[in-house]
């Protein structure tokens, strides 16, 4: 796993449990509708919108870093609906080009730094079609408030089977200089007991991001500001980008 990593991914089933179906899930399941397969899921986790987007009758290819979700992915999925593999977003090579690469639930704040960033435009470019779109999202800098972080706050409540209810507390620490968090998570259960992780995530702005993507020969085709399709702007709390290869 990631050295960004600590713990965060070890337990699929209780990730699955936090994590439903969302609006940025009907966002790129209608746009993998509109370009048609193959489709590649980066990071897709426990395969959740993939599962969904085979469903739709799409050639799907799942990755993802973390074994334990590729595992549960495969569980999910006993009729091999979806092609899974292990692998580093920033570094694979699937000998296969797609009409659409994505990158979703923020996935792509993983990636810490430049050369990180650079490593996965360089692949996603390598792996697109050449009337592909690479549509991935990244929590807008502008609108994150770090003051007070480093005190634990409650996040969110969910109910896990088995176990009960769980609450999620989350303390934070932001580098101005690198514009990266240090998450520290403890999910709280029922019976007394916590669970400890954390997780960095790397922060990016719009002009930043794009001058990246083109450095890969990628240009942004279109970019919103939320999953309902909104125009990025300033306050928008998501950078949600649609990439195509530079024209
Ligand atoms: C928030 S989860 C999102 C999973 C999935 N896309 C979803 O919607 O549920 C982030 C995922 O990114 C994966 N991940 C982190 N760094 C990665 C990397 N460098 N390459 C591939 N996957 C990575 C983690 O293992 C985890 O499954």
């Amino acid at each position: 796993m990631s050295d960004a990593l600590h713990g965060e991914y070890d337990d699929a089933a209780l990730y699955d449990a936090e994590n439903d179906w969302g609006p940025d899930d009907d966002f790129y399941r209608a746009l993998a509708l509109r370009t048609g397969g193959p489709v590649l899921d980066l990071a897709c986790g426990t395969g959740r919108l993939a599962r969904a987007m085979a469903a739709d009758g799409l050639g799907v290819v799942g990755v993802d870093l973390a074994d334990t979700m590729v595992a549960r992915a495969r569980l999910l999925d006993p009729h091999g609906s979806v092609a899974w593999h292990v692998g580093d977003a920033a570094r694979f090579d699937l000998g296969q080009r797609f009409r659409l690469i994505m990158m979703t639930a923020h996935a792509f704040q993983h990636l810490i730094g430049a050369a990180a960033q650079a490593a996965l435009f360089d692949c996603v470019a390598r792996h697109l079609a050449p009337d592909g779109r690479f549509a991935f999202e990244t929590r807008n800098p502008g609108r994150q408030d770090y003051s007070d972080g480093a005190a634990f706050k409650f996040w969110r409540r969910f109910t896990a089977p088995l176990r009960g209810p769980v609450e999620v507390w989350a303390a934070s620490a932001f580098d101005g200089a690198s514009q990266v968090d240090r998450v520290t998570l403890v999910r709280r259960f029922a019976d007394g007991t916590e669970r400890w992780s954390t997780a960095q995530l790397q922060f990016t702005d719009a002009t930043t991001l794009d001058a990246r993507m083109a450095a890969a020969g990628l240009e942004c085709e279109r970019r919103y500001g939320d999953f309902g399709g909104e125009a990025f702007g300033p306050d928008s709390p998501e950078i949600v980008t649609v990439a195509r290869l530079a024209q």
